[in-house]
């Protein structure tokens, strides 16, 4: 075997409540921003298609997990959706998804595969959104209420806690490029948002560890890997700016405890500093996770800007660098990304080198693929595209392990074909096909090869 993991090793997939429970009639769930946004705005969704039936989980959880299990997951991750929990964001509990959960986390004990449960992935309950969302302070005090509660009703079985999916998507998507509801554009305020989002991630950390539970917390993480066109310094700069707002911002603030000096000097000089107390400072300085979960998908190429900003514009990091588009890069067309497995490589000396080591997971990886339909042969996906993506992937990582990366597993996204935020089901990820007329869900070679890999702990 060339390619060989630990027996130890976690293996499986990622999915998020939003994108793959659906909703049922007396349910008791509580609308969030994506309820309403994907009916209010619908224009903005693929096909008109909103978060109604999203894959249905909820209602199919049981057979879903012994899909999973059919595949041999070890572990599987999900978010508990706050809006369905607590459906008026703060208050009394909703006893039918107490239920859910608590059935959703023993079938996935009782069929041996960990559960990983994560309590945030961009779904704001829309009264609290109503109140400001992350803007608001008393936001970050519900959030932490919300995470104690989880914690009281499950944490005596769930052994893998995560704070927030993707910190940055709320306030980059949602405060500044327009592409999640609120559809703010603002940077000050996407940097308050981003702010607040820290703080309630230290929140539950220290609500968790005062718990005394038995099990890890951490937060998981989307990391673009940049790279500069050019070793000339004009290029390098642009290369320094973009790691710098989004990626520094969050990783320096999550695991050196402080956000870069350089950071506060350049939102300064552009009069775009949040309000950031001493507390505030202290809360971060003073909280560490025990494991980082990071979800890569492409890298982020960039040059020196081509024209200047124009100074009476909205500010943002765009202002310090261009995209650069490298011929001959190798694209996935369904969404415009770039493909490039060493990143993931590179990824992981940047926590070894930079960031102490820890223990670290790649929480999420995938392709997601237009009209996967046409590839069905003998009623099977064929998507011999999705095998080489994950053996390319997996070989990176595997020789980042072999110099001494903590890396502890590989989830994928996703398990089935679930909704994306905007995208809908344009792009499918899953190693289950999810047929949207019938609702059947049909594993694809992909899946079958996954299973295999994992029982070798590897593959030639
Ligand atoms: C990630 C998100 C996840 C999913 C994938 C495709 O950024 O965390 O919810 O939509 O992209």
């Amino acid at each position: 075997m060339k390619v060989e993991f630990p027996k130890t090793f976690f293996w499986g997939a990622a999915s998020s409540a939003t994108q793959a429970e659906g909703r049922v009639v007396g349910d008791g769930k509580g609308e969030n921003i994506w309820d309403y946004a994907s009916k209010e705005y619908n224009h903005r969704f693929y096909d008109g298609v909103t978060t109604e039936n999203t894959s249905l989980f909820y209602r199919d959880h049981q057979q879903d997990i012994q899909k999973m299990q059919d595949i041999s997951f070890n572990s599987f991750r999900t978010s508990i959706s706050w809006s369905r929990l607590i459906p008026n964001g703060t208050g009394k509990v909703n006893s039918e998804a107490v239920q859910f959960y608590n059935n959703v986390i023993d079938e996935l004990i009782a069929n041996k595969v960990e559960p990983f449960i994560n309590l945030y992935h961009f779904d704001m309950p829309m009264v609290l959104q109503e109140k400001g969302g992350f803007e608001n302070k008393e936001v970050i005090e519900a959030y932490k209420q919300y995470a104690k509660t989880c914690f009281e009703l499950f944490g005596d079985r769930v052994k893998y806690w995560f704070t927030f999916n993707e910190p940055m998507i709320p306030a980059e998507a949602g405060y500044l490029h327009d592409r999640h509801y609120p559809y703010v554009v603002d940077f000050k305020r996407a940097a308050t948002v981003l702010h607040n989002i820290i703080l309630a991630h230290c929140e539950a950390v220290k609500v968790y560890r005062e718990m005394k539970l038995a099990g890890k917390i951490g937060i998981i993480m989307d990391v673009i890997p940049v790279y500069p066109r050019s070793q000339n310094p004009a290029d390098l700069y642009a290369a320094e700016m973009a790691d710098l707002f989004y990626t520094k911002s969050v990783n320096d603030a999550i695991l050196k405890g402080k956000y870069p000096e350089r950071l506060r000097e350049v939102l300064e000089e552009y009069d775009q500093l949040p309000e950031v107390t001493e507390t505030d400072i202290q809360l971060i300085a003073t909280t560490s996770i025990d494991l980082l979960g990071i979800n890569y998908y492409r890298p982020r190429r960039v040059k020196a800007k081509e024209c200047l900003p124009n100074p009476q514009g909205v500010f943002s990091p765009e202002w310090f660098f261009d995209e650069y588009v490298m011929p001959g890069r190798r694209m996935n067309t369904s969404r415009g990304i770039e493909i490039y497995p060493k990143g993931i490589y590179d990824i992981a000396k940047k926590i070894q080198t930079e960031y102490g080591n820890i223990d670290w997971f790649v929480s999420e990886n995938g392709i997601g693929i237009e009209g996967e339909e046409a590839f069905i042969e003998e009623g099977i996906v064929q998507d011999d595209y999705r095998i080489d993506f994950l053996k390319e992937h997996l070989m990176y990582l595997n020789q980042a392990m072999d110099e001494g990366s903590n890396c502890l597993g590989y989830h994928m996204w996703t398990f089935v074909d679930c909704w994306s935020w905007g995208n809908a089901y344009k792009n499918r990820y899953g190693f289950y096909r999810l047929d949207l007329s019938t609702g059947a869900k049909t594993v694809k070679k992909s899946g079958l090869w996954f299973k295999e890999m994992i029982e070798n702990n590897g593959f030639d």
